[in-house]
C-alpha cells in the first residue's frame, strides 16, 4: 500500500484515508494515491460503500498550485479521477474536516454525499489565483445552490462555513467534532440498508431551470460588480462559465466550456501574476539565516508609544488579539483623545454588526492609558510611534534603555529614520527593531521588520511571530531611507508632481494610474490622505508644498489637486493649476502633452529601477519580497503581481531602454541601476533571481 492512503474495511464499508501533508494538496501523487485507495475499494467484495477522508489538518486544499506551472497535468488528470469516483459501482461518501478548497471541493462535489464536521470549511477560492473551478466548480455548485448564490460564492472565493453549507445543501449532514469517520460509516451503513443509491449531482436540473432564458440574473450580477471585477479577468470567466451550465445543451458541454475557460484563465498574464503572489506571500517570513528552530520571546503585554494616527491602530492590533496594551502619550489631553479614537473606531465596527458591545468594552479594557514611560517598566514589547524627528526618537530610546525591563523587545514605528542610530542610543541594540506599520495601522495588511545592523536573531524571530499573531504579513527590510516600500514608492509620488508641472493633466496622470488598476491615482491619494502628512515638512518647494501654505489640504480641508462638492465628486481646482503653471514658469519648464503610456513610464519604471537597487543593496531578501510590500503597503494591483514581477512581464530591456532615454532627457536620477542593466543585458528577468 502506498504511504499516500490507507485503506480498511470497517462493516462493509471500505474507508480511504489520504495523507499527503501539508494540506493534501491534489498533485499528481495525490491523485493517483485516490484512484488507487478508490480502485481497492472498488475490488474488494466486502465494501458495499466507500467514504473518502484526509489525514491531517485538513481535507484536500485544492490543486497543486505549482502544477499548473509545469504544462499539463500527469495522470490521472482531475475529470478522469472526479468521474471514475461519480460514476463507480459503489456509493461515495466525502468526510470533510479542515478545508474544503478548490479541487478538493470539486472532488466531494463528484461523491455521491457530504458530511463535514462544524468546523470545517468548503469553498472555491481559485478567483485568487486568477482561474476558476476547472474541475466541474462552476457546472455543479449552480446545480446545488442556485445561480444567484454560485455566482457569489464563485466570485468572491469566500470560504463557507460547514452550517451555512449545510444550510445551502452542500454538505448533507454535520458530523460530531472529532467522531468524523465513525459518523462518516453509520451514515454509510444507512445508505446500504436503503439500497445503496449513488446520486449524482451532474443529474440535477430544477435550480437552473429556474433562471434558463432569463439572462438578466447575469447582466444584473456584472453590472452591481463592475468595479470590484475591474482588471480581473477571472470573475468573467466564472460568470461566463455559470452561463454555459444553464444554457448549454447538456452537463457534458456546460464542462467542456469549463475547461476552455479555465485553460484560458490559467495562461492569462493575470493569473500567473495571482499565483506569483500566492507563493509569494508564504514565503515572505522565510529569513534565509534564520533557521525555524530560532527561539522567540513571549509578548504578553505590550507598550505603545504616542496616541495619534499610528499608535492607536498599532494598539488595536494587539487589543484584537487579547493582548493588554499600555498606551503612553505627553499629556492628558492627547490620550484621551487618542483612547477615544480607539473608542470610535471600535463602535463604529459594532454599529455596522461586526462587534458586539460587549467586545467594545472588553477590548477598551485592556488599555491603560498612562502619562510618561515610567509605565513601560514590565512590558514585553514596546512600539515607538512618536513625531518623525530622529530627536525625539533618540531621547525616547534613551529612556527607554533605562525603564525597560531585560529582554524587552524595543522596536520603532519609524517611516524613514535610521533605525542603527536609534539603536545606537541604547546600550542594547540587539534588542532594537523596525516594526513599521502602514496606515490605518489596524487595516492595512503589511508589517515591515526593519533588521538593523544589530538587531538579535531571537528578536527577528520574536517579530515574526507577532505578524503572525495579529495577522500582518512581515517583510524584512535592511536599514536605509524608507525601508522597502516607501522608498520604492518615492519616485513615483515625486514623478506625479513632475509630470504636472511638465503640462501632464493631473487628470489624465490619475487616470492612468486607475486604468493600470490602482484604486485611486497619486493626486486623488494625496487629497484623501491630507497633503499637510507630506507636504507640511517638505524642505524643497513644492506644489504640494504651496497648496498646503495655501490652506488646501485636500479632502479634510478646502480641496487639494482636486476640489470637491457636497457630495465628494471632484473636479480639477483652479488654484492648483494655477500652482502648478506658476511653478512651472517660475522654473522654466516647458509644457507639452503626454501619451499615457509615457506617463505610465514615468511613473512607474522608477519604481522598478528603485526596487533593483534594493535588491542590489540587500536592503529586500527577495524580488518577490517588495512585491508583496507594495501589495500590501500601497494597494498595488494584485493582478499585476507587484513592481518587480510586472517588470518581467513588460521586458527588463524595454525598461532600461526607456530609463536610458528619461535620464537623457531629464538627468541622472533615471539612470538604470547595474543589477537591472546586468539582468537585461544577460536575458534574465528578477524572476530568474
Ligand atoms: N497547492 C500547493 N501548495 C499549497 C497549496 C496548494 N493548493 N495550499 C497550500 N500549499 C502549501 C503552502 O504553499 C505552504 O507551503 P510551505 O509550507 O512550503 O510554505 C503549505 O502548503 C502550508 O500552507 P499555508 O501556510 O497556507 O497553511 P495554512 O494552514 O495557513 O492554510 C490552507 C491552509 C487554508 C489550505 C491554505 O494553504 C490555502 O488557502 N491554500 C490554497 C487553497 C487553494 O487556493 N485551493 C485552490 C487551488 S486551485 C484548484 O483547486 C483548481 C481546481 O479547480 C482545478
Ligand atoms: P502623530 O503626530 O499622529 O502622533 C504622534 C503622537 O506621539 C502625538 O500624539 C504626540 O503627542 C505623541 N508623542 C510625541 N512625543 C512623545 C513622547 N516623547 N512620549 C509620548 N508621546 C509622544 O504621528 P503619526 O502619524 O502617528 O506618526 C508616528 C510615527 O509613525 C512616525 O514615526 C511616523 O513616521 C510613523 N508612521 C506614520 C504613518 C502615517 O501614515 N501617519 C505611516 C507609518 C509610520
Amino acid at each position: 500500500m502506498s504511504e499516500l492512503f490507507q485503506y480498511a474495511l470497517v462493516d462493509h464499508v471500505g474507508v480511504v484515508t489520504i495523507n499527503v501533508p501539508p494540506v493534501n494538496a491534489l498533485g499528481a501523487a495525490t491523485r493517483q494515491a485516490v484512484m488507487a485507495g478508490m480502485t481497492q475499494a472498488w475490488a474488494d467484495d466486502g465494501a458495499k460503500a466507500v467514504v473518502i477522508t484526509c489525514a491531517g489538518r485538513t481535507f484536500f486544499a485544492g490543486a497543486d498550485i505549482a502544477e499548473f506551472d509545469t504544462g499539463g497535468f500527469a495522470d490521472p488528470d482531475f475529470l478522469t479521477l472526479f468521474n471514475a469516483i461519480e460514476n463507480g459501482p459503489k456509493p461515495v461518501i466525502a468526510a470533510i474536516h479542515g478545508t474544503a478548497l478548490g479541487g478538493g471541493l470539486e472532488l466531494a462535489l463528484h461523491c455521491h454525499y457530504r458530511i463535514a464536521v462544524p468546523s470545517a470549511k468548503l469553498g472555491l477560492p481559485e478567483v485568487h489565483l486568477g482561474i476558476l473551478p476547472g474541475a466541474g466548480g462552476t457546472q455543479r455548485l449552480p446545480r446545488i445552490v442556485g445561480v444567484s448564490a454560485a455566482l457569489d460564492i464563485i466570485t468572491s472565493g469566500k470560504p463557507l462555513k460547514a452550517g451555512q453549507a449545510l444550510d445551502l445543501g452542500i454538505v448533507d449532514r454535520l458530523a460530531t467534532e472529532g467522531a468524523l469517520v465513525e459518523d462518516a460509516i453509520n451514515w454509510a451503513k444507512e445508505i446500504i440498508a436503503a439500497g445503496a443509491a449513488r446520486p449524482r449531482v451532474r443529474d440535477r436540473d430544477d435550480k437552473l431551470a429556474e433562471v434558463r432564458g432569463n439572462s438578466a440574473v447575469f447582466d444584473e450580477f456584472r453590472q452591481k460588480n463592475a468595479r470590484a471585477f475591474k482588471g480581473f479577468k477571472a470573475p468573467e470567466g466564472i460568470v461566463k462559465a455559470i452561463e454555459a451550465a444553464v444554457n448549454a445543451a447538456d452537463y457534458d458541454a456546460g464542462a467542456k466550456r469549463e475547461q476552455q475557460l479555465f485553460l484560458e484563465l490559467l495562461n492569462s498574464t493575470e493569473s500567473k501574476a495571482q499565483r506569483h503572489v500566492f507563493f509569494s506571500d508564504r514565503l515572505t517570513a522565510k529569513v534565509p539565516d534564520l533557521p525555524s528552530s530560532t527561539p522567540s520571546r513571549d509578548v504578553k503585554r505590550v507598550g505603545v508609544i504616542g496616541a495619534g494616527t499610528m499608535g492607536g491602530g498599532i494598539a488595536m492590533n494587539f487589543l484584537n488579539i487579547g493582548v493588554p496594551v499600555t498606551l503612553v502619550e505627553l499629556k492628558q489631553e492627547a490620550l484621551d483623545r487618542g483612547v477615544g479614537v480607539i473608542r470610535a473606531n471600535y463602535e463604529n465596527t459594532a454599529k455596522k454588526g461586526r462587534m458586539t458591545a460587549e467586545q467594545v468594552e472588553q477590548r477598551m479594557a485592556l488599555i491603560t492609558p498612562a502619562l510618561g514611560l515610567e509605565a513601560l517598566a514590565e512590558v514585553d514589547l514596546v512600539i515607538e510611534a512618536v513625531f518623525e524627528s530622529m530627536a525625539v526618537k533618540r531621547d525616547v530610546f534613551g529612556k527607554l534603555d533605562a525603564i525597560c525591563k531585560p529582554g524587552a523587545v524595543l522596536a520603532s514605528n519609524t517611516s524613514f529614520l535610521d533605525l542603527n542610530e536609534i539603536a545606537a542610543c541604547t546600550q542594547r541594540p540587539e534588542e532594537v527593531i523596525g516594526l513599521h506599520f502602514f496606515s490605518p495601522a489596524n487595516v492595512m495588511p503589511l508589517l515591515e521588520i526593519v533588521r538593523g545592523a544589530k538587531t538579535g536573531k531571537d528578536v527577528l524571530a520574536t517579530a515574526l511571530a507577532v505578524a503572525k499573531a495579529i495577522g500582518k504579513t512581515p517583510v524584512v527590510a535592511g536599514v536605509c531611507h524608507g525601508f522597502i516600500a516607501n522608498r520604492a514608492m518615492e519616485p513615483y509620488m515625486m514623478e506625479a508632481e513632475e509630470l504636472a508641472l511638465e503640462g501632464a493633466p493631473i487628470e489624465q496622470v490619475d487616470r492612468v494610474i486607475r486604468d493600470y488598476g490602482f484604486a485611486m491615482g497619486p493626486f486623488q491619494m494625496l487629497d484623501l490622505v491630507g497633503l499637510d502628512v507630506l507636504g507640511r515638512d517638505s524642505d524643497r518647494k513644492t506644489v504640494m508644498s504651496e497648496l498646503v501654505r495655501l490652506d488646501r489640504l485636500g479632502q479634510k480641508k478646502n480641496g487639494g489637486y482636486y476640489d470637491y462638492d457636497a457630495q465628494r465628486k471632484a473636479t480639477v481646482a483652479p488654484a492648483a493649476l494655477q500652482v502648478i503653471a506658476d511653478m512651472a514658469a517660475e522654473r522654466g519648464v516647458a509644457q507639452r502633452s503626454f501619451s499615457d503610456e509615457e506617463i505610465l513610464g514615468r511613473l512607474l519604471y522608477p519604481v522598478v529601477n528603485e526596487g533593483a537597487k534594493i535588491l542590489d543593496e540587500k536592503i529586500a531578501i527577495r524580488p518577490s519580497d517588495i512585491d508583496i510590500a507594495l501589495i500590501k503597503g500601497y494597494n498595488w494591483p494584485v493582478y499585476r503581481g507587484g513592481p518587480m514581477f510586472w517588470a518581467d512581464t513588460v521586458g527588463l530591456p524595454k525598461i532600461v531602454a526607456a530609463l536610458r532615454q528619461f535620464e537623457a532627457a531629464y538627468g541622472a536620477r533615471y539612470a538604470p541601476s547595474a543589477l537591472l542593466v546586468k539582468l537585461a543585458d544577460d536575458g534574465k528577468t528578477f524572476g530568474s533571481l
